[in-house]
């Protein structure tokens, strides 16, 4: 699909579709020369999503969409991303090639200027249209292919192209999430790592195989994937900015590419949901996808184990003993809490190969955080209220919330093993599943600036939102962080 930007001082060319954004009970304004019939737009009430279709009688547009915005006190970025993304998805819906939607000046002003709503209309656009089909042997034909996005002058445009910019790269990472575990191996996840760093000259990207990381001991990844046949990886990407580094950032990512549970088997019900265990890796290639076509001033790390957690005759069994980077010694209660072993290694690695200021790691570590916050926010476990305080901001601002959940000095003691240094679960029916996942991370970072974000609830299966929503992956993170990069890099 072709996204273009229209000024909307310009006169309004010759469209199928032109989809228009109104408030609650207020007539709606159109583009000159556009007309409709009286009749068409009786009884309209523009509350928030509701749609209207009409012929236009004379001009440019052959017909003419209204969409209704709701009251102009509940306007914000969000409903303007979602309308967009609902007006392409009537678009396609009615057959038209192309379609012209028109955001008034007004309409951005409220909603903080030019440039925000750019960003939100690009946004809503190119993620609106996504369609996962690539198992599909039938291709059902894609009629829209043009989207032209309207609004004022270039702080419009530019926002715009930003919001293709995130947009894309979350449809990149939901495409990652989605595949199946027999198409998205740990080797699959790495040549994807591979694919970005031909993207841009300032992303390289390495990929350590089983040798590599024997040598640099990291026994604990290893240990996960010991029970599978196909191999472990860890994807190290690396994006250095144009002048002199401000800060340097970690950003590291669980790359689980199927959870069995390992001997600690998982029950059968819903366990292809498991194939999403590789969601906060993929947020990570993400942010890393977007960052080929965006300038910041960091040096930015992405790292990301990747592995299965499987159980044949070779893997790893409960109260089994392993050893990670840091020389860690580990008691396995629980085969299935594996994402805190490969992630403990992955945060090893990152503080001794790359001397980080902040780490932040994404992880669909705990279903306790579902049964805590459900699908629409994330568990935020931060190590300083100034990376708390930034993180809520950018999660409130793109729309992929973050709530507080304690990290405690009694959840760090919970870890601490009776066999080994520290055991992985916290006990059998101790409770604050998500907290003894972060706390057992906390013992590999030390004093670095650190937050744990736990995406299982949010990584898939959450409400319709127009442009993302629902049973698959959401891409969860990418946005996020994108943002608080970028909010940082201005602060
Ligand atoms: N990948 C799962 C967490 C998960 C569960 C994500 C459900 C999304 C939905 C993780 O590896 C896991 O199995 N965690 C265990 C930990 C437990 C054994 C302490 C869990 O949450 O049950
Ligand atoms: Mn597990
Ligand atoms: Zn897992």
């Amino acid at each position: 699909m072709n996204v273009t930007v229209l000024d909307t001082k310009s006169k309004l060319p010759k469209t199928e579709l032109l989809v228009v954004f109104h408030a609650e009970r207020a007539a709606p304004r159109l583009p000159a020369d556009v007309e409709v019939s009286a009749t068409a737009l009786g009884d309209l009430k523009g509350e928030f999503r509701d749609l209207r279709l009409a012929d236009g009688i004379s001009g440019p547009a052959k017909r003419v969409l209204f969409v209704g915005l709701g009251k102009p006190a509940e306007f914000t970025v969000e409903r303007l991303r979602r309308v967009a993304a609902l007006a392409v998805q009537r678009a396609e819906a009615i057959g038209a090639a192309g379609a012209v939607l028109w955001f008034e000046q007004a309409l951005c002003e409220s909603l903080g200027g030019d440039f925000a709503a750019g960003v939100a209309a690009g946004e809503g656009a190119v993620m609106g249209r996504y369609r996962y089909a690539r198992f599909k042997t039938k291709q059902k034909p894609r009629k829209l292919e043009r989207v032209v996005l309207a609004g004022a002058g270039k702080h419009f445009e530019n926002g715009v192209q930003r919001g293709r910019v995130l947009a894309e790269a979350n449809l990149f990472t939901r495409d990652l999430q989605n595949a199946p575990g027999n198409a998205l191996t740990p080797r699959d996840l790495a040549a994807a790592a591979l694919g970005l760093a031909k993207r841009s000259k300032r992303i390289r990207a390495k990929v350590l195989e089983v040798k590599a990381l024997r040598e640099l001991k990291l026994g604990a990844l290893l240990a996960v994937a010991q029970g599978s046949e196909e191999p472990p990886r860890l994807i190290h990407l690396t994006y250095t900015p144009k002048g002199k580094a401000r800060e340097t950032i970690a950003l590291v990512g669980k790359g689980l590419t199927f959870d069995a549970g390992g001997i600690s088997i998982k029950p059968a019900s819903k366990m292809w949901d498991m194939k999403y265990d590789m969601s906060g890796g993929a947020a990570v290639l993400g942010v890393f996808h977007a960052l080929a076509e965006l300038d910041l001033p960091f040096e930015i790390h992405g790292i990301v184990p990747a592995s299965e957690n499987l159980l044949d005759g070779r893997a790893i069994k409960p109260g089994d003993v392993i050893t990670a980077m840091n020389g860690t010694t580990i008691e396995v209660l629980n085969t299935d809490a594996e994402g805190r072993l490969i992630l403990c290694d992955a945060l090893c690695y990152a503080k001794a190969k790359t001397a980080p200021d902040t780490i932040v790691d994404l992880a669909t570590l705990t279903g306790a955080v579902v049964i805590a916050l459900g699908h629409e926010l994330s568990g935020l476990f931060a190590s300083t209220p100034r990376l708390e305080q930034e993180l809520r901001a950018a999660g409130e601002q793109v729309f992929e919330r973050l709530w507080p959940l304690p990290l405690l000095d009694v959840h760090k003691d919970q870890m601490k093993g009776e066999v080994a240094d520290l055991k992985n679960i916290n006990g059998e029916g101790a409770g604050s599943g998500s907290s003894a996942g972060a706390a057992f991370l906390a013992h590999f970072v030390g004093d670095t600036e650190w937050a744990h974000l736990d995406i299982a609830g949010t990584a898939w299966g959450g409400l319709n939102r127009d442009y993302v929503g629902g049973a698959q992956g959401s891409g969860v993170g990418v946005r996020l962080l994108l943002r608080w990069l970028e909010n940082r890099a201005s602060a």
